[in-house]
């Protein structure tokens, strides 16, 4: 695939395997080279998280390339293991670039805190927001760092249907936008989310399939499970 302004990310049959594991990811190939929201499934187990981390380079493939030219930011199931500081504002302080010069800090951290429908919320204590408002806290930390990639590690998983939809809601806003829009690749068990996405792919026995659209992979996954 050709680079392309809006940026790529491109597995070309990359094996990662843990110590005295078979491969867990074993020669994916797959890309993505425009905006928008991927979402991928599998059981417990099948290499989601692991292909996270390779995308993000905590780990490397055993073998294989990826190429990559989007800035990386994870953002986990448990928000509570991701936000370190008392207020919003200290927080996102935390990701804005050492480049960003003082005077224009705050409106950098308006701006965000705009995006991800949590307006007015500069100086809010971080314990007394709900689960999606900390997800989407945890968004707005990732848009401060200037990341065009959101890798979401089941980020609705421990959040109740209404935080749930506020969250899938942000992320396809910015996913979608017609400014500035970013790519986000969301893992998921909660199948009704696929009808959100750009595209979705299915990880099994080591493998990756291709893309499809949400609702084919929706039917697919409700006709194994009637099996
Ligand atoms: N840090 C690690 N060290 C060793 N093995 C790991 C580690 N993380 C994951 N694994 C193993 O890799 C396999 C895939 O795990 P993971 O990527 O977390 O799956 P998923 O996110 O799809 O549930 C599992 O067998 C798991 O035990
Ligand atoms: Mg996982």
């Amino acid at each position: 695939m050709k680079p392309n302004e809006s940026g790529y990310l491109e597995f070309d049959k990359v094996s990662f395997s843990w110590p005295n594991e078979c491969n867990v990811i074993d020669q994916f190939s797959f890309s993505i080279g425009k905006p928008g929201l991927w979402m991928l499934v599998g059981e417990n187990g099948s290499g989601k998280s692991t292909l996270f981390r390779l995308i993000s380079g905590t780990i490397r493939p055993k073998s294989g390339k990826i190429s990559c030219s989007l800035k990386p930011s994870m953002v986990y199931q448990n928000p509570d293991h991701q936000l370190l500081m008392p207020t919003c504002k200290s927080e996102l302080m935390l990701s804005v670039p050492k480049t960003i010069p003082e005077s224009k800090l705050l409106d950098l951290i308006q701006s965000a805190l705009e995006k991800v429908d949590l307006r007015e919320m500069l100086d809010r204590p971080i314990h007394t927001l709900s689960g999606g408002q900390k997800q989407r806290l945890a968004l707005a930390g990732a848009i401060v760092s200037n990341s065009n990639l959101l890798l979401l590690d089941e980020p609705t998983a421990l959040l109740d249907p209404q935080s749930q939809n506020s969250v899938l809601k942000v992320v396809k806003k910015l996913t979608s936008s017609s400014a500035n829009p970013i790519t986000a690749i969301w893992i998921t068990h909660r199948l009704e989310e696929l009808f959100f996405c750009d595209g979705a792919a299915i990880i099994k026995n080591g493998g990756i399939s291709n893309w499809n659209s949400g609702s084919k992979v929706f039917q697919e996954l409700k006709s194994l499970a009637l099996r």
